[in-house]
């Protein structure tokens, strides 16, 4: 309680784990409210719950409520997936795929992952899973860091076509982006060349100060 109180005042930290893929992640209290960082930047909830839930918002609740399945690229902390349960009352099947085993962890302990009925978690790397998977979506959210970097791999047509298999016509990508540099900029330019007419696909600009939000809709 006065950890809560102290926290409207300073952040405080709670936990500091290492982690071999993620090196450092810490739970701090800010504002009364749980976060989740790694070493340089916010992982969970705070401003990326944020970004996300306007990219949500973006493709419309009453639109996601209908969708049957989800697929979730990077779960860290699970926020998103908290939003689509709390926020959006989705009812369908989520399946989170997240490459670090203690993330999972501190997410069950301190956020409460493990509650949410509907959701299925697969520690896997994320390229792996989209290579072997059977299953489609209706909706795939991408959002996949190494701290402040994003692999390659999430901008290679290689990954790109086999996402786009996986997801269900009417279906969308919702990719979230970092974009700190110049080159970033252009390399969020170049990914919109990799998608042809059979898909819709907007950019929404600095949803945060470091941010751009990719909507990409399967329309034949
Ligand atoms: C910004 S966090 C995700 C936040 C989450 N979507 C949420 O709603 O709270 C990025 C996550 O991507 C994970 N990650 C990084 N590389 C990955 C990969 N190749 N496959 C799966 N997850 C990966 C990191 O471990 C981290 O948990």
């Amino acid at each position: 309680m006065f950890k809560k109180f102290l926290s409207f005042f300073i952040p405080v930290n709670l936990v500091r784990k290492d982690s071999e893929v993620s090196q450092q992640l810490e739970v701090t209290l800010n504002n009364g409210k749980l976060v989740l960082d790694s070493k340089n930047t916010n992982y969970s909830y705070g401003s990326l719950q944020r970004i996300l839930r306007k990219g949500l918002h973006y493709i419309g609740f009453e639109r996601i409520r209908e969708f049957k399945n989800i697929l979730v690229l990077g779960v860290a902390g699970g926020s998103v997936i908290k939003t689509l349960a709390d926020d959006i009352a989705y009812k369908g099947q989520i399946t989170g795929v997240e490459i670090d085993p203690k993330i999972i962890e501190i997410a069950n302990k301190y956020f409460e992952l493990d509650k949410v009925p509907n959701c299925n978690i697969v520690i896997c790397d994320a390229f792996e899973f989209v290579l072997k998977s059977k299953e489609t979506y209706d909706l795939i959210i991408i959002d996949i860091f190494k701290d402040t970097i994003m692999p390659g791999f999430l901008f290679e047509d290689f990954f790109i076509n086999k996402v786009n298999q996986i997801l269900n016509v009417n279906g969308f990508i919702l990719f979230n982006t970092m974009t700190l540099t110049k080159k970033d900029f252009e390399r969020n330019q170049e990914y919109k060349t990799h998608f042809n007419s059979n898909y819709s696909i907007r950019l929404y600009p600095k949803v945060e100060e470091h941010n751009e939000l990719f909507t990409i809709k399967k329309l034949r």
